[in-house]
């Protein structure tokens, strides 16, 4: 089941839905949940139904294209869209494209139906370049793990979730990983179980399982003593949002995966899409991290409880906590920074300044 689709019936694009694989529900269960309108998918990018930031960006511009075609105000649709979540960088950008393709038409004559088609245009264009970027990222992070260590089967942690779920293609981290494993040069994929909402065990672990790839499952405080053990080869994560100086957000725990790696002179590899890095955002302190529910904290997922139960305290009532659902990796743990372009190594302003020219040039070509 796609991680997202665009689906009209017989009525056509008046009768348009986006159509998630909800990501709340896995691994129990592979169940779609259906947006009928754009605030139904406001909901589900603010619940993780939907997440991720390539998969973000292209919710978004599905979410605009679904107001367009359903004839909701389009930009009011748009900013609630945009601001469902701060991190990803590609939220926002993939909603403004959509919006940008929608004026554009009207700008230019075309009538409503005309106007949602380019913006419905727009959105599938993102996929598709999405899925593209995916299979050009796993060549180059292969090509660069095989630069960055002995020849032999490596050994890679990896945090969050990074696979098919959040892109139109097979991921960005988490692609690489399995194009080591096709290659035959995966010895182990170490998963952190990534809390307090768990995409390592509950969303890596399935991908991994599907592809019967040679994963283990540890709790986010068993990293310090698997790299004190010599166990890990490399570090392999995403990105929600890259500054201009490199630095790098991603999911709660990069942080201290960067630490250690430094520590125990291990690369420490970032894998994103260059929609992911944001020129206009200076350095580390100006990305907004996302704060959470405490609940999320203090109580265990409904997902992981018995069907049909509340979710479990594992806290006292009243009990407050400290959920940002990201921390930023300053630019001088990165050992490197894996695009579709090609990767950037070391990690400075001008390098990752020059790669976004590139990819404009070879975007506008
Ligand atoms: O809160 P989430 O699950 O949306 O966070 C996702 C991550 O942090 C991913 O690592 C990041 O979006 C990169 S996905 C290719």
């Amino acid at each position: 089941m796609p991680a997202i689709r665009w689906a009209e019936g017989a009525e056509g694009p008046a009768g348009a839905v986006v159509v998630l694989l909800d990501q709340t529900r896995l691994p129990a269960e592979e169940a779609e949940l259906v947006c009928a309108d754009p605030q139904a998918l406001v909901g589900a990018i603010r619940s993780l139904a939907v997440r991720g930031a390539p998969l973000l960006g292209i919710a978004g511009a599905y979410g605009v294209a679904l107001a367009a075609a359903r004839g909701h105000d389009v930009d009011q649709a748009a900013a609630a869209l945009a601001a469902a979540r701060p991190t990803a960088v590609n939220l926002a950008s993939g909603v403004r494209l959509a919006q940008a393709a929608h004026r554009g038409a009207l700008a230019a004559g075309a009538d409503a139906s005309a106007a949602a088609r380019a913006a419905l245009a727009a959105a599938r264009d993102l996929h598709t370049r999405d899925a593209e970027a995916s299979a050009r990222m796993a060549r180059h992070g292969l090509a660069l793990l095989d630069e960055l260590l002995p020849a032999g089967a490596h050994r890679i942690l990896t945090h969050c979730n990074t696979g098919a779920l959040v892109s139109g293609g097979e991921g960005t981290a988490f692609a690489v990983a399995l194009a080591a494993h096709r290659a035959g040069r995966l010895a182990r994929l170490w998963v952190d179980e990534t809390r307090p909402l768990l995409q390592g065990a509950r969303l890596t672990a399935y991908e991994a399982a599907r592809h019967a790839m040679p994963y283990r499952l540890l709790t986010d405080s068993a990293a310090g003593s698997l790299f004190a053990a010599g166990e890990v080869d490399a570090v392999l994560i995403g990105a929600d949002r890259i500054a201009a100086d490199g630095s790098v957000a991603n999911k709660i725990g990069s942080y201290p995966l960067a630490v250690l790696a430094r520590y125990h002179h291990v690369p420490f590899v970032v894998v994103a899409p260059v929609t992911t890095l944001d020129p206009d955002t200076p350095d580390g302190p100006s990305i907004e991290v996302e704060q959470r529910p405490g609940r999320e904290v203090t109580e265990i997922p409904a997902v992981v409880a018995a069907p049909g139960t509340e979710p479990a305290a594992v806290a006292p009532p009243g009990t407050q906590a400290y959920n940002p659902a990201f921390d930023v990796t300053p630019p001088e743990l990165v050992t490197a920074i894996v695009t579709e372009e090609g990767a950037v190594s070391p990690v400075t302003a001008t390098a990752l300044a020059e790669l976004c020219a590139r990819s404009r040039q070879v975007t506008i070509s």
